[in-house]
């Protein structure tokens, strides 16, 4: 249909692309097949390869569980094999994650989950974080109208009103099987009697200790280490307890709902924003309530894209990649080849433009969804790309409708023996939130304001920028990059994907699907693939040491493109795939403590 409606320069476009000799990056195997891990690394530089880590996926028949903590997904798989189903094992995960993975694991931050049950239902649940009551569009400018440096990141006044608890009790409300007590009891023992520290965590505390000392003077909470030769840093294999924290959980395992927006939960977190200087009152607590969300559905080639709708920009920004770059040949091109680059950076370019002009809360904010995702739409926002040139991100802006006027995050996939799958992605934002520890209640809380559009055009900790649709209001969600994912194939369980990264969740997402739809890779090789990303502004693409090869990089500086190598890494996948034969494979990202446990 697509290929019948496109203008003849753009046909034009791709016949020649597709036509000439390509710059070689990696040879792949002839015929590929999704998830067989028929993908072949035959590259001539025996120095470079293109995945991050030689790792291997987890296999299981019964179920399986790929979060970002050993613990948590060990959780997960103690509740599937008490007989519990996906949304058991989430909501275990979730508070589980709150406990062990305070980097971004959380009661007092956000998030979406897109559940698929066995039948093939779809649903996506909106527990993002709200502005409060009392923010205001410009809450973060001085009398200037300059963006205060740090407001929105740091300190009680960055915090957005908590939805993931109200997140969780709905979601289990509505399909859990187990009790409520007994997906929390879990969470609950770890906080209680303590965790051995991966070095990760231990660097990671004691990374931002002295932060955490001067936004909650006098409380010794996070500062308790067990290691009696050093009682002020932290080690590998050092306990955590987290007292307060545990006390904070059995009042929401035995009130539910109100053991955390009601009551000694509810009045701790005001009363610790109100020796800060935040907003956040117990009247915005009561009044908050996650939201049901008819899930993005949208098909590329044979699969269904199953995806979460604004509040996330998300899913929508991942349908419009997929859709751009649907007609051209990206596996007969091969894995970062020039072309397939070219094309998948030119889709990203455009993607975020639109982002940064049409996408906010849906409560808020009129979208034209449905034409953003149009290919008609989407076929005339390539009509300017050619091979020969980068496009300027200065001369694209969100595409012209008719009518129309953040890195530290985690999510965590699982499927159950019945097929029933979660894709959930949460956060507090920047990594341990907004460093507030609320006192006598023991958790981190969010910095998710400043996923605001604090000032127009001015970028935010991300370096995304945004417009009038993702201003502040009270009451207001702020718009998301996460982007929880389900793909069916043949009206099938296929896979289920997701990661952290800030804005770059959207194309660690996008990139992760097509290496295993469009070139061949398993699961975790997908996941291990080396990764990059563009958004729009700045117009530069970053890209993990070796994604691409030196020919690659040379072709894309001499169109014009920006290259940056990074010396960090992008994403932190954890996802599942279904095999034809009905295993499941668990991949986990090996760029962090991500673990796959399946059984
Ligand atoms: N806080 C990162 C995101 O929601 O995109």
């Amino acid at each position: 249909m697509l290929k019948r409606s496109l203008s003849a320069s753009l046909l034009l476009a791709i016949f020649i692309a597709a036509c000439k000799t390509q710059t070689p990056a990696l040879k792949t195997t002839a015929s590929v097949r999704e998830g067989q891990g028929v993908y072949q690394f035959v590259e001539e530089d025996p120095l470079r390869k293109p995945f991050f880590s030689d790792r291997t996926g987890e296999l299981g028949r019964n179920g399986m569980v790929a979060s970002a903590h050993p613990a948590a997904s060990a959780v997960g798989v103690a509740i599937l094999k008490a007989g519990g189903n996906a949304v058991d094992a989430a909501v275990a995960v979730h508070f589980a994650l709150a406990v062990v993975y305070p980097v971004a694991g959380n009661l007092g931050g956000g998030g979406f989950m897109v559940y698929r049950d066995k039948s093939g239902k779809a649903y996506t649940l909106d527990y993002r974080e709200k502005a409060p009551g009392r923010a205001s569009a410009n809450m973060y400018l001085d009398s200037a109208g300059n963006v205060i440096p740090g407001l929105s990141i740091s300190g009680h006044l960055a915090s957005g009103v908590p939805g993931a608890v109200d997140g969780m009790v709905e979601i289990h409300k509505r399909f859990g099987k187990l009790s409520w007590a007994q997906v929390i009891q879990p969470a609950i023992d770890l906080a209680n009697n303590g965790y051995a520290l991966t070095e990760r965590d231990a660097t990671g505390l004691n990374r931002v200790k002295a932060n955490l000392l001067k936004i909650n003077p006098g409380k010794t909470y996070f500062f308790k280490t067990t290691s009696p030769a050093d009682t002020t840093t932290w080690h590998t294999g050092d306990k955590l307890v987290q007292t307060d924290l545990a006390k904070t959980l059995q009042r929401i395992q035995q009130q539910g709902r109100a053991g955390f927006y009601e009551g000694e939960t509810a009045r701790l977190l005001a009363q610790e924003m109100q020796r800060g200087g935040g907003m956040i009152t117990e009247e915005d607590l009561r009044n908050y309530h996650s939201v049901w969300r008819d899930p993005i559905q949208a098909q590329y080639k044979e699969y269904n894209i199953i995806t979460m709708p604004p509040t996330s920009s998300g899913g929508v920004a991942l349908v419009q990649l997929m859709r751009l770059n649907e007609p051209y040949p990206l596996r007969k091109w091969g894995w970062n080849s020039d072309s397939t680059v070219q094309v998948m950076i030119e889709a990203e370019r455009r993607v975020y433009a639109d982002r940064a002009k049409f996408l906010g809360d849906p409560d808020f904010v009129k979208m034209p969804l449905d034409q953003l995702m149009s290919k008609a739409y989407l076929q005339n926002r390539f009509a300017d790309f050619s091979f020969a040139r980068a496009t300027d991100s200065k001369v694209v802006s969100g595409g012209a409708i008719p009518g129309y006027e953040s890195m530290e995050t985690t999510h965590f996939s699982i499927v159950d023996k019945d097929m029933n799958a979660v894709s959930s992605t949460t956060t507090l934002n920047g990594g341990y939130g907004s460093r507030v520890v609320v006192g006598g209640a023991g958790f981190l809380m969010n910095n998710e304001m400043d996923d605001f559009s604090v000032k127009p055009g001015v970028p935010n900790m991300f370096g995304l920028i945004g417009n009038k649709a993702n201003a502040i209001a009270p009451n207001k969600r702020m718009l998301s990059s996460m982007t929880p994912t389900i793909l069916e194939k043949d009206g099938k369980l296929f896979m289920v994907v997701g990661t952290p990264g800030g804005s770059t969740i959207i194309t660690s997402v996008y990139q992760t699907i097509l290496n295993v739809i469009e070139h061949g890779m398993t699961m975790q090789q997908s996941v291990n693939a080396l990764k990059f990303h563009h958004q729009w502004l700045p117009d530069n693409t970053i890209f993990e040491n070796g994604a691409f090869t030196e020919p690659i990089v040379q072709y894309l500086q001499s169109r014009g493109y920006q290259l940056e190598k990074l010396t960090n890494t992008l994403g932190r996948m954890d996802c599942v795939l279904v095999r034809p034969d009905g295993t499941l494979e668990g991949a986990s990202d090996p760029r962090a403590d991500n673990t796959a446990r399946g059984y």
